[in-house]
């Protein structure tokens, strides 16, 4: 008989998000009259802005038309979006991107998950802890539970940001500013992990997918306004989030031409050469309107408006961090990241937080440690409920016994 991957075998009964729809459901459906608050999933609640329905409007009256319709794209997607990427996230801000670097894509978590395609199964993969899992899992699928994987313990004794390892790396996965803590990488902080990965000869795969989320212009935005980064440094965007595209999709992944790797015996190949290869032969690109919309995003415009979704979102995140001060509850992020990491009062762990939370307050929530067993004892809550619905959580949590 044929055989499965077995890799698949060691990793968790099921995706955090799901385990926690499912329980949400389950509670759901015996306290039918629940009215729940879900601050878990960092799902967004605005919809899409005037300038990108406007775009998909056009462009859909586009594909109906002889004249204008569009089949297959390029896999790398269009030049009118890569250079509108290009020039407004990298370019505008002193950084050498080129539209050439850019791959237009159906989401980070895909990209982030499938970049291990192009990369040896024997290096070794340092991830922090607690993380976003898809890294972890798409690892694990990939190489196993094998001696090859180090967790980068981070704690709120290191203001939960990970310390360079000190045995070798290959490849390191960072996210920031941070899912789930919503910390931030300082400049400085940066820049040694450049220099670190440049050193090493080593690779680090930047998640940026909040960077919209960060108003303070002290803090990096793009890893490679760090000297040196396109050389060692492949970094991942996305319009989920800044721009509502949730259920719309569309992502990008900037792998700079300078990026070069080495087979086993020592030749340098680019990394950018392999990610085209493997995105022409496993995808087959964007969907034409979603192209538009998300260039819509960066028209004036577009611009005004992404900006003011993200305000949105960052007041509530003010909303639930003021709330949760005033409780007297110890916690992280939420300045320049849309999540909020809290301790768990009483030193309850997170699961039981969570289901006292769902049970008590009827909010939902996601428990630290379904990223990761440092996130044990801590909770994740995002900013992108509404507003009415983000002041009516935070009421319930202030009133709540505890
Ligand atoms: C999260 O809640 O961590 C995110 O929504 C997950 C994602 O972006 O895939």
């Amino acid at each position: 008989m044929f055989q499965i991957n077995e890799n698949y075998l060691q990793l968790g009964e099921s995706y955090l998000f799901s385990t926690i729809a499912r329980k949400v459901d389950q509670f759901s459906a015996a306290h039918p009259g629940a009215d729940i608050i879900r601050l878990g999933i960092g799902d967004v609640t605005l919809p899409l802005s005037p300038a990108v329905i406007e775009a998909l409007h056009r462009s859909v009256d586009e594909m109906g038309v002889k004249e204008s319709f569009r089949g297959y794209g390029p896999e790398q997607g269009y030049l009118f979006l890569r250079e509108a990427i290009a020039g407004t996230d990298f370019q505008k801000r002193g950084i050498d991107i080129a539209p050439d670097e850019i791959f237009v894509s159906d989401g980070s978590k895909s990209d982030t998950g499938n970049i291990g395609d192009i990369l040896g199964e024997g290096n070794v993969v340092a991830i922090t802890d607690p993380v976003y899992p898809v890294y972890l899992d798409t690892t694990l699928m990939r190489i196993g539970k094998t001696n090859k994987i180090r967790l980068l313990r981070c704690s709120d004794e290191n203001g939960f940001l990970p310390e360079i390892p000190d045995e070798r790396v290959d490849i390191v996965y960072l996210c920031y500013p941070n899912n789930p803590t919503g910390t931030v990488m300082t400049r400085e902080e940066l820049k040694k992990w450049v220099m670190w990965a440049l050193e090493q000869k080593s690779l680090i795969l930047f998640d940026a997918a909040y960077e919209a989320f960060i108003s303070d212009e002290t803090i990096p935005r793009s890893i490679y306004e760090i000297d040196g980064a396109n050389r060692c440094a492949i970094e991942f965007r996305s319009f989920s989030k800044n721009a509502g595209f949730t259920g719309l999709r569309c992502s990008y992944t900037v792998v700079p031409q300078e990026l070069k790797g080495t087979t086993a015996n020592g030749k340098e190949v680019s990394l950018h050469h392999l990610w085209n290869r493997r995105q022409s032969t496993k995808f087959n690109g964007t969907a034409y309107i979603v192209q538009r919309a998300a260039e819509a995003v960066y028209s004036p415009q577009g611009q005004q408006e992404m900006r003011e979704m993200v305000g949105y979102y960052m007041h509530n995140a003010q909303l639930i961090r003021d709330g949760l001060i005033e409780k007297g509850w110890t916690l992280f992020g939420g300045e320049n990241a849309p999540y909020i990491w809290l301790k768990c009062p009483g030193d309850m762990d997170s699961w039981t937080f969570f289901d006292r939370l769902l049970a008590e307050c009827h909010v939902v929530g996601t428990p630290g440690v379904g990223f990761g067993s440092a996130g044990e004892g801590y909770f994740r809550l995002t900013a992108f409920n509404s507003y009415e619905k983000t002041v009516e959580a935070i009421e319930r949590i202030k009133k709540w016994e505890y």
